[in-house]
């Protein structure tokens, strides 16, 4: 019996152990555990490996957001936001005092479109969160901005999930005023928690930092200039980050390899529709994404590719769109046609930044025989 290919795993080679735990003896022995010298290579490696000029280093990837948000001033005015994102993208909104108004998204992409975004503007839009979901950044991205910046409006990019990712050629970052990525520990670069702010303007930076650290004025002041809060990274965390984020080239490498597998493998199975990667694209695949038949049972495909296969699928991107979760009902306008439909309909085949060809074998066995099964064939 082959051993269980679970839905994600983290990759920390013995050697990356070695380094961060030198690295944290140092860091607890000189006493400096916060904003030090750790946090500021990490944020320059940070902005070096996406080519951005700034990057601001803070406790999560919900907190460069709200940072973001604030730094841009969105308070009592509306943030458009896709209905298929994590909760945190509108919550982050409304902790920096906004109004989400949820829009749907093109199914090709998961991600906002021209169309869609022209729908959910009101009269009071003060930014427009784009998410590239799954690493994926959508080939609408340049016309979003070209909206936004017709109309003032700021547009913030939330990269939680596409550190590496670019679109012809330019990085995740590069195109909205700051981009808010995260490094929890599912995410193809992790520092355990944490998050990345990355701008290409200065002063947006330098109020991402004020905001990061209480709203204070200078590190070593007590005035109080902003409404910010605890959102620094510590220094052991910064050093997980530092080390990890060497291998993200080569993580994406093999992630890309094993997508390419999926790709060639499920082009034979009829109704199964992968999320197709558009020219000029190259995402760092965090997910890869199938779209099932809709008459398909998502949770029987589920739980046979775990307990015939051993393939364990982690949960979807997301299976209920914002405007559907009870914390945001209030918010929810009119149907939202094309998120609810990719909301239900989607699994995520595993991938890891180190899985093996018999990983990619089983899982690719396991979704031919449990697809024919469910189909009937
Ligand atoms: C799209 C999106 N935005 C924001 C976040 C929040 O990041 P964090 O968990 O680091 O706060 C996540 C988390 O996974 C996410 O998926």
């Amino acid at each position: 019996m082959s051993l269980e290919v679970p839905s994600a795993r983290v990759v920390f080679p013995a050697t990356d152990r070695a380094e961060v735990a030198a690295a944290v003896a140092g860091i607890l022995d000189s006493g400096a555990l916060t904003l030090g010298p750790y946090t500021r290579r990490f944020e320059s490696a940070f902005a070096a490996a996406h080519a951005s000029p700034h990057a601001v280093a803070v406790a999560s990837g919900t907190a460069a957001l709200d940072i973001a948000l604030r730094a841009i001033g969105i308070r009592g005015r509306d943030v458009v936001v896709p209905a298929n994102t994590f909760y945190a993208t509108a919550a982050a909104v409304l902790q920096a005092g906004g109004r989400p108004v949820f829009a749907d998204v093109d199914a090709a992409t998961f991600a906002l479109s021209r169309s869609t975004l022209e729908a959910s503007l009101t009269p009071d839009t003060a930014a427009v969160v784009v998410v590239h979901v799954g690493g994926l950044i959508s080939p609408a991205v340049d016309d979003l901005r070209e909206l936004c910046e017709e109309r003032g409006i700021a547009l913030v990019e939330d990269a939680a999930h596409a550190h590496g990712s670019t679109f012809e050629g330019r990085f995740a970052g590069a195109f909205g005023r700051a981009a808010a990525f995260s490094l929890y520990p599912t995410k193809v670069v992790t520092s355990g928690e944490g998050g990345m702010v990355l701008t290409s303007s200065e002063e947006l930076a330098q109020e991402a930092r004020i905001y990061r650290d209480q709203g204070k004025g200078a590190f070593a002041a007590n005035h109080h200039v902003r409404l910010g809060s605890a959102w620094r990274m510590s220094e052991q965390h910064a050093v997980t980050g530092l080390v990890h984020l060497r291998r993200m080239g080569e993580f994406i490498t093999r992630r890309r390899e094993v997508a390419a597998r999926y790709d060639k493998a499920l082009a034979g199975l009829d109704g199964l529709q992968p999320l197709a990667e558009p020219a000029g694209c190259r995402s760092n695949i965090y997910k890869y994404i199938v779209l099932l038949p809709p008459d398909m049972d998502r949770a029987l495909f589920k739980s046979q590719m775990a307990e015939r296969y051993r393939v364990r699928l982690s949960g979807e991107v997301y299976d209920l769109p914002l405007h559907r979760q009870p914390v945001l009902a209030e918010y929810g306008g009119p149907p939202l046609p094309a998120a609810e439909d990719v909301a239900a309909r989607h699994v995520c085949l595993p991938v890891h930044s180190d899985m093996t060809d018999s990983e990619v074998d089983q899982v690719l066995t396991a979704v031919t025989a449990v697809h024919g099964a469910l189909s009937g064939r």
